[in-house]
């Protein structure tokens, strides 16, 4: 399915996206080793990294030369802190794939000085040569990375305070314990995002069929901060049939 500014695959269910996502990115990679991915965090993907790591353990993928950005990360904890997006894609990707600690950008949120460190990911995103594919999620409200909807976006990388929502959704890397998630964040702006070469979207089940819709469909509007890839041009999105249940075909 396809409109002037969107490409959208249905697949049958989540498990038949995500194979079939490690797949194209793992002869993606392949083809050309020194790739630079963008990563996302949250449940939607975490099947997709289990994937690459399956590809990876059976020796049908190789990511050592690939690098690495995640979108966001929460400020005032360490890197090693359990409940780091960092530690997440630890367990969930890096770990299983054999990227090692080289390989992988992250924005600091212990870094000394918020601004200079969201300085420096923009710089290092550049001298990377930028992003050759970035993977994102969607918030039910309609968010990309911590870009949260609002009266206006940030185009470049930036300090967040979290909505109580998103610190909700969250909670379950603290033990889901919600007064242990940071109030703040450090995340890629939508201009940091939207100068990846390609965008890859991914959305599954139901609850995110609304705003799956207003993406396609509506305005662009800060007020649903994922509908700005709409002006992006390469942009895929990949829904599961629930997700895709809105999405006039
Ligand atoms: P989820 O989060 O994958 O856990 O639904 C997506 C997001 O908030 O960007």
């Amino acid at each position: 399915m396809s409109d002037l500014y969107l490409t959208i695959t249905v697949f049958r269910d989540e498990r038949v996206l995500a194979r079939t996502l490690a797949e194209r990115i793992a002869s993606a990679v392949a083809e050309r080793p020194r790739q630079v991915l963008g990563l996302a965090t949250g449940r939607t993907p975490v099947r997709l990294y289990h994937e690459l790591g399956t590809l990876h353990a059976r020796g049908s993928a190789d990511f050592s030369r690939i690098t690495t950005f995640n979108l966001d990360e929460f400020w005032g904890i360490p890197p090693s802190a359990p409940g780091s997006y960092r530690a997440f894609m630890e367990e969930h990707l890096f770990r299983r794939a054999g990227i090692q600690a080289d390989q992988v950008n992250f924005l600091n949120g212990a870094a000394p000085d918020a601004d200079a460190e969201c300085d420096r990911y923009d710089n290092a995103i550049a001298a990377a040569g930028g992003i050759d594919l970035q993977l994102l999620g969607i918030g039910t409200n309609g968010h990309i990375g911590f870009n949260e909807p609002g009266r206006e976006l940030a185009s470049r990388t930036h300090r967040v305070v979290l909505k109580e929502s998103t610190r909700r959704s969250n909670a379950g890397l603290f033990g889901g314990d919600v007064s242990r998630v940071p109030k703040e964040a450090l995340s890629m702006g939508m201009g940091s995002i939207l100068r990846a070469r390609r965008i890859v979207l991914i959305a599954t089940g139901k609850s995110k069929a609304k705003c799956v819709e207003r993406l396609v469909s509506g305005p662009v509007t800060p007020k649903l901060p994922a509908s700005f890839l709409q002006l992006h041009g390469a942009v895929e999105i990949l829904l599961d049939g629930a997700a895709a249940q809105s999405v006039n075909s």
